[in-house]
This record gives C-alpha cells, structure tokens and sequence, in this order.
C-alpha cells in the first residue's frame, strides 16, 4: 500500500480493522513541525556520516522544508491508508524528493526513536507556553495584591474564622505555588532536553551517526546516555503530565476559594461581567463559571496523569505499542490549560473585592483570641496558662454576645488578674496583624517584601 513503512515479508496489507484501531494520525499529526526539524537534524547527521552527498543533503533539506509548507498550508494530508504522522512525512517526502533520495532518510532511525524525541520535542515548547501563561496569571494576582495592601480579612483553617490576615497575604498565598509549578516547569525542562535519535528501533544505530550533532540541532543538551531507556521510557511525559495536573489542582483551589466569596453568604467578591456568565431561567443569576470549569477540569488533568501512570506500569523494556497511548492524554493536558489559564487569569485580573465587608467580618468569631493569649506571654504568663485565660474570656463574652473587646476592665479583672486593660491594645484587626512580623508572616511590612521576592523569583524562571 502507499506509503507503508514495511511490506517485503508481508503477504497482505493491513485488515480495515487493525488499520483503524492502529491509526494515530487523528491527534499526531500536529507533531509534523517537530518530525522535520527531527529529519533535518537527522539528515545532516546522515551526510556529516558519509551517507548523503553534500548535494542530496541540500536536496533533502529543501524537500523537508517544502514538506513542511504543505503541511502549514493544509495542502499535505492524511491518507486512509497512512497508519501515522512518520509514515505520512515519508510519504510525502518521496512525492516531493522522489524514491531514490527519499528513501534515504530512514537509515539509522526508527518510529521509536523518533517518536520518543518529537513528544520531548512537542512538550519543550509547550512548557514554554505554559510559564508564559502562569507568569501572567501569578502577575494578576500579584497586581491584585498590591491593589490591596491594607485590606484584612478573616484567614480561615477548618473553614472556620482562625486570625485576621491581609487580603494580600491570602492572594499571595495562591501565587507561591504557581512559582513552585513554574519552577518545575524549568526543572523538568532541563531533565527533558536529551535527544533519544539514534536509539533507533532500541539497540542503537550501527551507522555511526552524530548523536551530539542531532541533539544540537535541535537545541538540546546532549544524546540520552541509554537505547533502550531513551525508547521506552515515558517518565518525562508522565512528569510533565503531573506538573500539568499541579497547576490545575493549584486553580481549583483558588477556584474554591473564589466561588466561596462570591456567595451571597461570603459577599467578598464581584466577578466582572465578561468573566461569569448568566442562567438560561433564572434572571438574576450571575455565576463563577470559569473557577467551576477551572475546579472540574483540574479532574480531568488527573485523569490524563493516572491513566497515563497506569499504562507504563508493568510495561516490558523497549518498545510497546502501548506506548503511543501518551499522547492525546498529555496533549489534552496541554490543550485545556492553554484555554484555561487566560481566562482564569481575566477573572482574577477583573475581581471586585468588597474590603469593608471582609474587614467587618475579620474581628468576628473571637479571631483575635490567639492576640489574648500571645499578649499575655509578652506579659510573663506560661503559654499554657495564658491559652487557658484566652479561653476563658471567650466563653465569657460568647454567653454573654459580646465581641472580646466589650467586656469592662473590671470583666476581665474577674476572670483573670493577669487581664489588665493593656490587652486592648491588640484587640484590634490592625493590631493583631501588624504584630504578625515573623518570617513570612502577615504583617503589611512582610507582605510587601513577599510581593518583590515574589517578582524576583518569577523573573529568575
Ligand atoms: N506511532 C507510534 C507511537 O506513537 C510510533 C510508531 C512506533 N510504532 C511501532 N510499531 N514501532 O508510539
């Protein structure tokens, strides 16, 4: 048949049936850039080895380039009969080269090492547009948090109002891990720079070929050190995979957190119109689609990791078939945080925070109690002991409704001598967080340097 790759010890073609359970050219086909760049770099191995003319090097290249173009154009297609995006190129590459030079191509090479070099090939570029995007999603938050440096609220742990913090502080808090995702996207970038062309089918070639020559070309650090590894192993997908399923987890709960404030109940946040959508029967309703579908989704980039995980397990060394099923799960991962991330970051950029409700509501659920009690240390009183007066104020003021400030001096007398009104100093929201000076604490001095460690270290990814 056209363009098959094999054929000589075959006495028929491939049944319908194999051909449409093998065929991949559906979803590797946008792999064509990274196989020419691959055939180029291996083309210039080939005659650096004595396998092509300098002339038929230009040739090939030529071809290759015009391969490309149709390919660009939508001129160059998938046939029925092209099992995947190699063989179609090959295909194409003859139509274009004719048989004599095109068939050159293939010495010292096979699918699987190929393969395993265009998926480190694909996802290289794609980290790349990954931390473009999570950069300009930290920056929104960023931009928010400076917008609001004195803004308090009530930091929660339980969900239950714990200690006032600054709304920066709690912004802040969403976009450090998005740093440790863009970390990890660098990380791993370096562990995925290594060329597997000229693994070959998985004992290496035995042509002799420029394995540091491909690499180069292609911009990577250097050969990978093993064939048979470099063939059948997918752990750099797999990883790339997970980082893809942090950054999903690290939305959903800003997600969370997002779709909690805009509630009636919370009241914190308004989204802006053009980032929430309406009800097709109810009126009013204005809801958080984009934190919804940024919670749901991140579901569906664990899946992509697991199924993943789950199809590497138990695989024997080098090569399986299995191992084409990589792909449209890493590629989704790819797909949906692309679409994801710009509109997450349009709603953050575009959040309406109301700051007189979150401070109202800052003080309440005796959040100051810990300020009692950590007064009292500086006042000489055990922790222990000081816990146990804190306690006993709250109790005091919660049969009695009132807030931990409202009791009168002589109150506080009865429930503990050490309870001298000097307490109500920190009875304040802005109290409590100023005095929150310790290292990466609360306090707005320490927000704003966290805001420009946090630039610096986005700037050195
Ligand atoms: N399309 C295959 C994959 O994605 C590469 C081809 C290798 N096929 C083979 N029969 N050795 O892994």
């Amino acid at each position: 048949t056209e363009g098959a790759l094999w054929g000589a010890r075959f006495a028929s073609g491939p049944s319908a049936e194999l051909a449409r359970l093998s065929k991949s050219t559906h979803f590797d086909w946008q792999l064509a850039p990274y196989d020419i760049a691959g055939s180029k770099a291996h083309a210039k191995a080939l005659a650096a080895g004595g396998y092509l003319t300098a002339d038929e090097l230009d040739g090939m290249l030529a071809a290759l380039d015009r391969l490309l173009e149709s390919w660009s154009d939508g001129s160059f297609v998938a046939l029925e009969s092209d099992e995947d995006v190699h063989g179609a190129l090959e295909r194409g590459l003859i139509d274009i080269a004719g048989p004599e030079l095109g068939g050159k191509l293939r010495a010292g090479r096979s699918r699987n090492d190929q393969i395993a070099t265009l998926i480190r090939l694909y996802l290289l570029d794609h980290a790349r547009v990954l931390t473009t995007l999570v950069i300009r999603l930290i920056d929104a938050i960023a931009g928010q948090a400076g917008a609001h440096p004195d803004a308090a609220m009530p930091g929660r742990t339980h969900l239950q109002h714990a200690q006032p913090v600054l709304l920066s502080h709690q912004l802040l808090a969403h976009a450090w891990p998005l740093v440790r995702d863009l970390e990890r996207l660098r990380d791993w970038s370096a562990r995925a720079s290594f060329s597997p062309y000229g693994s070959g089918a998985l004992a290496g070639s035995s042509l002799g070929l420029d394995g540091e020559l491909v690499a180069r070309e292609l911009g990577l650090t250097g050969p990978t050190e093993n064939s048979i590894d470099a063939t059948a192993s997918r752990d750099v997908v797999a990883e790339f995979a997970f980082i893809a399923s942090m950054i999903g987890i690290d939305l959903s709960r800003f997600a969370e957190e997002i779709i909690l404030w805009n509630t009636r109940e919370f009241g914190f946040v308004r989204l802006h119109d053009a980032f929430s959508t309406g009800s097709s029967i109810m009126p009013q309703k204005k809801n958080p689609d984009i934190a919804e579908l940024a919670r749901g989704k991140s579901g569906r980039l664990i899946g992509n990791l697991t199924g993943l995980l789950a199809t590497l397990k138990g695989l024997p060394l080098a090569y399986n078939r299995d191992l084409q099923e990589d792909k449209e799960p890493v590629f989704d991962s790819v797909e949906t945080l692309e679409v994801l991330l710009p509109a997450f970051t349009g709603m953050v950029t575009t959040l309406s925070f109301d700051t007189e409700r979150m401070a109202e509501l800052a003080p309440q659920g005796f959040s100051l109690a810990t300020d009692v009690a950590e007064w009292l240390v500086t006042q000489k009183v055990p922790f222990r002991e000081a816990h146990e007066i804190s306690g006993a104020l709250v109790s005091f003021c919660e049969q009695r409704g009132l807030e931990l400030d409202q009791p009168t001096d002589a109150d506080y007398q009865s429930i503990s001598s050490t309870l001298t009104p000097g307490v109500r100093e920190v009875l304040t929201v802005a109290g409590s967080i100023g005095s929150r000076t310790g290292a990466g604490g609360t306090a707005p001095e320490r927000v704003a340097e966290q805001l420009i460690e946090l630039t610096k270290r986005i700037r050195s990814v």
